[in-house]
């Protein structure tokens, strides 16, 4: 098992994403430590995962908001007395302003603009800053952050893809002073079947699947299996870089 007697923590493992990395790293025999905003999301994800998990392994769940650090605290209170310590950090928290299609920087209120960079940087930020310095003392650990590849710039969702921009950034900022023990690699997800997508609904997702090399949606599993190898040692010799999920989608304007 590739996760064997590790502790990875997940943020946003109530949605499908989080979800399905969630199960895949149970069934490589990680332990976790699984939040989401949504109580009612994070039960059923829980529900899903438990059967996934080999024998000494265990979840530890807490309903919360990675964007304010009196949650984060108190997430990290709770886990840290059930597992002493976090060998993996899986970033998936973030997203976009869906309440038009195409919004031109020129009309993006201040509002949606400062929300959508707290959105998609403030958890990465907490919990790289309250976690890694435990990582740094065990010579251990992997942050996987989740980017998009809008993250190049996207017309329509310039908010969207400088934050993401920010989670690429940041992930190559983190490599480099968290070396040489410590691996930080990012996601670029394409289209991926998640609670997104019934949001944009299907004939958006339809677009975007047929502008793919591969020609369908990517699924949670895309996304839980290329976050597994990233959080394995199989990956230990890859630090700051960001990989497409994304079915031939390059990340470019
Ligand atoms: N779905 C896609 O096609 C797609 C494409 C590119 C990038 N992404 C990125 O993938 C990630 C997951 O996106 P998704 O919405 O598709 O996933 P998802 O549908 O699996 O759900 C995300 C989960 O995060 C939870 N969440 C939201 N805000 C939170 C907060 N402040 N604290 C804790 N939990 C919170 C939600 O309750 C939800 O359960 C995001 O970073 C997103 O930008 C998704």
């Amino acid at each position: 098992m590739r996760l064997a007697g590790k502790v990875a923590l997940i943020t946003g493992a109530g949605g499908p994403m989080g979800m399905g990395v969630a199960k895949r790293f149970a069934e490589e025999g990680a332990s976790l430590i699984m939040s989401d905003i949504s109580g009612t999301r994070l039960a059923q994800g829980v529900e899903e995962v438990e059967p996934s998990l080999v024998p000494g392994a265990s979840i530890y769940s807490q309903k919360g908001s990675v964007l304010v650090e009196a949650e984060v605290d108190a997430l990290l209170e709770g886990a840290l007395k059930q597992f002493e310590q976090v060998d993996i950090i899986i970033n998936v928290v973030g997203g976009l302003f869906l309440d038009a299609r195409y919004t031109p920087v020129l009309e993006v209120q201040e509002e949606r603009w400062d929300m959508c960079f707290t959105v998609n940087m403030k958890g990465i930020f907490y919990l790289t800053r309250k976690l890694a310095p435990g990582m740094l003392g065990r010579n251990y650990g992997k942050i996987v952050n989740v980017s998009s590849v809008e993250y190049c710039g996207a017309a329509g969702h310039a908010d969207y893809a400088a934050a993401k921009a920010g989670v690429t950034s940041l992930t190559r900022s983190l490599a480099e002073e968290l070396a040489p023990n410590i691996n930080v690699n990012c996601i670029a997800p394409g289209i991926i079947r998640t609670l997104a997508i019934r949001d944009v609904g299907e004939d958006v997702a339809k677009e975007f699947t047929e502008k793919n090399l591969l020609k369908r949606m990517g699924e949670p599993e895309d996304i839980a299996n290329t976050a597994l190898f990233l959080a394995s040692d199989e990956s230990s010799y890859i630090t700051g870089v960001t990989i497409p999920v994304s079915g031939g989608l390059w990340p470019a304007l």
